[in-house]
């Protein structure tokens, strides 16, 4: 992709922002994660999840309410899977690998193994975590308490998770599946939380201040947040660990760390934000996504300069119809993987959900951002 020189003003990114996202849902309330890229097209809990926040912050309630419903349905179809791996792990017996959920499902809610597709890195956690986090947030500008039927979702999203959190699985960026990741420990955390209040069951709360314990003890290297327990690098979902999770302050010394890591050692020279050193998927190129984010957490920090930095990269990065890509492959950290992955799959998502979920959480000031560290 190329830089556009012909910039939509801001307020049209935004409308622009809105329309790609609306679009992009299916009338089952899915969101797919990109509506041109063929890989892409399913319905991700961690994407949809993002955009479901994205269109609460913008007074789009009925789309992320739509989007909820769908998780909703998605969760108590796998009811008796659920049930028999709370049970399983309840008895410390090994977990069958057929009861594991899917991190993206077909938009009409269907898991691809019933489809026959190629097989996925499909266990993912986060995503749970993520929905209970964003379903939460959906609730709290909501009058009308839960109903059954969202209650009943609402504990089996987080028995799933208390019962697989320990697992190893595939992480953030679909990858490394043999490890644990700490933004995959921070989504559980925070989801369970979430669940804690939605429901207020207790034990969910005791449970994520178990998770955490696991992020403090074993995901940092003495001075900041680490991608995982096995892994000293730094990786920029790691920012969800304040933004939006509220797990740690914005200004504790390991989250400034983090962050001043991933400025450090993530950002290129124009501004973008990239996911981590080593990362080969389009060359290792810095994501929309991933700028937006960093603009986000800048904002909540108060601090103008980064924020606006991160802004203008993300603004520049929209094509001239104002959509956003998933990452702008003229910057990569490994040049002769673009190729690579371009002879595989054709060029690099655009335009991807997501990245303009972000983008909108960067502009928006919302209730999001002013949330504190919650007490444990
Ligand atoms: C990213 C995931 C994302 C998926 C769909 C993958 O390449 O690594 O984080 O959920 O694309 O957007």
């Amino acid at each position: 992709m190329t830089v556009s020189t012909q910039q939509l003003a801001p307020a049209d990114l935004i409308t622009t922002s809105i329309r790609t996202i609306q679009q992009g849902q299916s009338a089952s309330g899915a969101y797919i994660a990109s509506p041109t890229f063929e890989q892409y097209a399913y319905g991700w809990l961690r994407d949809g999840a993002y955009c479901a926040m994205a269109m609460d912050v913008v007074g789009h309630s009925s789309s992320s309410a739509d989007f909820h419903q769908w998780v909703i349905s998605v969760l108590h179809r796998h009811e008796e899977h659920i049930t028999a791996l709370t049970q399983l792990a309840a008895n410390d017996e090994s977990i069958d690998e057929g009861l594991l959920l899917p991190t993206r499902f077909h938009l009409n809610g269907r898991t691809e193994l019933e489809h026959g597709a190629d097989e996925w890195p499909n266990f993912q956690l986060d995503g749970y975590g993520t929905w209970l986090f964003a379903f939460r947030e959906h609730i709290v500008h909501r009058d009308t308490p839960l109903s059954l039927r969202e209650a009943g979702a609402v504990r089996l999203a987080a028995e799933y998770l208390a019962s697989t959190w320990q697992l190893p699985c595939y992480d953030y960026w679909e990858e490394f599946g043999d490890r644990r990741h700490t933004s995959t420990l921070a989504s559980i955390a925070a989801g369970l939380r979430a669940a804690s209040d939605l429901v207020n069951e207790k034990a969910w709360r005791l449970k994520a201040q178990r998770v955490l314990r696991d992020i403090e003890e074993l995901c940092t290297d003495g001075e900041r947040f680490t991608k995982g327990p096995d892994d000293d690098r730094v990786d920029a979902s790691l920012l969800s660990l304040a933004t939006p999770f509220n797990l740690v302050a914005l200004d504790d010394r390991r989250m400034v760390a983090t962050v001043r890591a991933i400025d450090e050692q993530l950002t290129t020279s124009s501004g973008g934000v990239r996911r981590y050193v080593g990362d080969e998927y389009y060359g290792g190129s810095p994501w929309l996504l991933l700028t937006a984010w960093r603009g986000w957490h800048a904002r909540r920090q108060g601090d103008e300069q980064a924020h606006a930095r991160a802004r203008d990269w993300v603004r520049l990065s929209a094509g001239h119809d104002g959509l956003m890509p998933e990452q702008r492959v003229d910057e990569p950290q490994l040049p002769e993987m673009v190729a690579v992955w371009e002879a595989r799959w054709g060029t690099a998502a655009d335009p991807l959900l997501w990245s303009h979920a972000k983008y909108l959480l960067m502009e928006t000031k919302s209730e999001l951002d002013g949330r504190g560290v919650v007490a444990r």
